[in-house]
């Protein structure tokens, strides 16, 4: 009985909650690498073909002078940012030349689920597959990464995975910061772990609860630091992580705005110090260099503190870009306030004994039906096991979804926009507003990528 006490006592924080993030920790980045920035891919000419994605193989030189063996998407490592345009009618040309199964997943996409890349749409070796859609819903930045059954978690550590910016007439509108790479700075978080020859070795990382690593990478730069202007800078995070949760703050305390969710602007921006993301929720946020005293070293630090991404600050003074004090419209009606809750989602278990409703996925099996374009209410509860239990991010494919209440309480105020991740503490009730605007069945699972593979996932059937 002491060992386990030990053993809960050294898992657990002082609130209960286990957190495996803070068994491994990350290291500081030393900045000495400029952050890579992903190239938007270009439009096809060939006919009706809008963008072609390839997964592959390939090397990177992610430490000096040794190539590590990565996967991408049209090129060695990660995959280039697709930009799309609210109203677009798009065809995607999607290769696999991968040695084994992939497939093509548009995370907070809103398309049929034919194109959304499930489990269901596997592509073998060599294979490809054209999907096509019209873009509905609005700005917003979204990603891309595989989903084929029991090995997502894998290739995703491998370097499969690419941001999606939708724009609209609103985002183009606004007047925000959105000179790409210059102050609209796209940033994918992600921990690695390199065994000796500087491999990513996916077995080897594993940790009871999913990959946790203790190197940084973001948008694949190891060590980054980014140079900005004087001025206002946006930065489009994504956890791109398998496992691991990042609170992100600035090392001189100082504030920031947030001005989008997962699936669009906030009404309004909301000030904050820090902002928590588990893996697959987005966030913008804009900070003000322009204000911010840089007689000292600025940078982007994490919980612990440790160094996420330092800034260098040019003398330059950039464009002078003002955060509109109205961005959106987004709104919960009385009567979705009113609706019963019609499915209940209960969560639970850690390590590989993770389950929904009981349950381990099951291609055959689907689990629960909804009418399309009708709204429902879900409660999804996360419920405690006798070590307290952990945070599981849930999200939803094939559409966004608003976030009603969390333990009966109006969500914060960054929370009143579209989501399609969310986080669940321990003990905790969620109640979201949920429409379907395409048939089909979709996923829904936990975003902690080895939950998923370990069967942390069920199915919705749109009728
Ligand atoms: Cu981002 Cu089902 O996944
Ligand atoms: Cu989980």
């Amino acid at each position: 009985i002491n060992k386990d006490m030990e053993e809960i006592d050294q898992n657990t924080t002082e609130n209960g909650h286990r957190s495996h993030d803070e068994m491994v920790s990350l290291n500081d980045s030393t900045g000495e690498n400029e952050l890579e920035i992903p190239a938007m891919l270009e439009r096809d000419n060939e006919k009706g073909i809008v963008y072609t994605v390839r997964a592959q193989k390939g090397k990177t030189e992610i430490f000096d002078g040794t190539e590590t063996k990565t996967y991408g998407y049209n090129g060695a490592f990660l995959g280039p940012v697709l930009r799309l345009e609210k109203g677009d009618m798009v065809k995607i040309r999607t290769i696999n030349e991968l040695e084994e199964n992939t497939t093509f997943h548009w995370h907070g996409l809103e398309v049929s689920a034919d194109a959304d890349g499930g489990p269901h749409n596997t592509l073998k070796p060599g294979e490809e597959k054209v999907i096509e859609f019209k873009v509905a819903q609005e700005a917003s930045t979204l990603w891309f990464h595989p989903h084929p059954e029991g090995i997502t978690a894998e290739q995703v550590y491998n370097g499969l995975a690419g941001l999606i910016y939708i724009e609209d007439d609103n985002s183009k509108n606004l007047g925000l910061p959105n000179d790409y790479g210059k102050n609209d700075i796209p940033l994918i978080f992600q921990d690695r772990n390199f065994d000796d020859k500087k491999q990513l070795n996916y077995n080897a990382a594993m940790n009871d609860d999913g990959t946790i690593g203790d190197t940084l990478l973001i948008n694949g730069t190891l060590n980054p630091k980014l140079t900005v202007n004087k001025e206002k800078v946006r930065l489009r995070l994504l956890n791109g992580s398998n496992a691991r949760n990042y609170t992100f703050k600035l090392n001189t305390g100082d504030s920031f705005v947030q001005i989008s969710t997962d699936g669009g602007f906030l009404n309004e921006p909301v000030t904050l110090k820090e902002i928590t993301l588990t893996p697959s929720e987005r966030a913008e946020i804009v900070v003000d260099f322009s204000q911010l005293n840089t007689a000292n070293d600025l940078a982007l630090i994490n919980e612990d503190e440790s160094i996420l991404l330092p800034f260098e600050v040019s003398d330059q003074s950039g464009e002078i870009n003002k955060i509109p004090g109205e961005m959106n419209n987004f709104s919960i009606t009385e009567e979705e306030k009113d609706l019963p809750v019609t499915k209940k989602v209960e969560l639970f278990g850690m390590k590989d004994q993770v389950t929904i409703n009981g349950k381990k996925f099951d291609p055959e099996r689907i689990d629960f039906t909804q009418q399309q374009g009708v709204t429902e209410v879900w409660e999804i509860y996360n419920k405690p096991d006798m070590m307290g239990g952990m945070i599981h991010p849930f999200h939803i494919h094939g559409t966004q979804f608003k976030i009603l209440s969390r333990d009966g309480e109006e969500p914060p105020e960054n929370e009143r926009g579209w989501k399609d991740s969310i986080s669940i503490q321990p003990g905790e009730r969620v109640k979201i507003a949920i429409q379907f605007k395409h048939k089909g069945v979709y996923m829904f699972h936990c975003h902690i990528l080895e939950h998923e593979d370990n069967g942390m996932m069920g199915q919705l059937k749109v009728e």
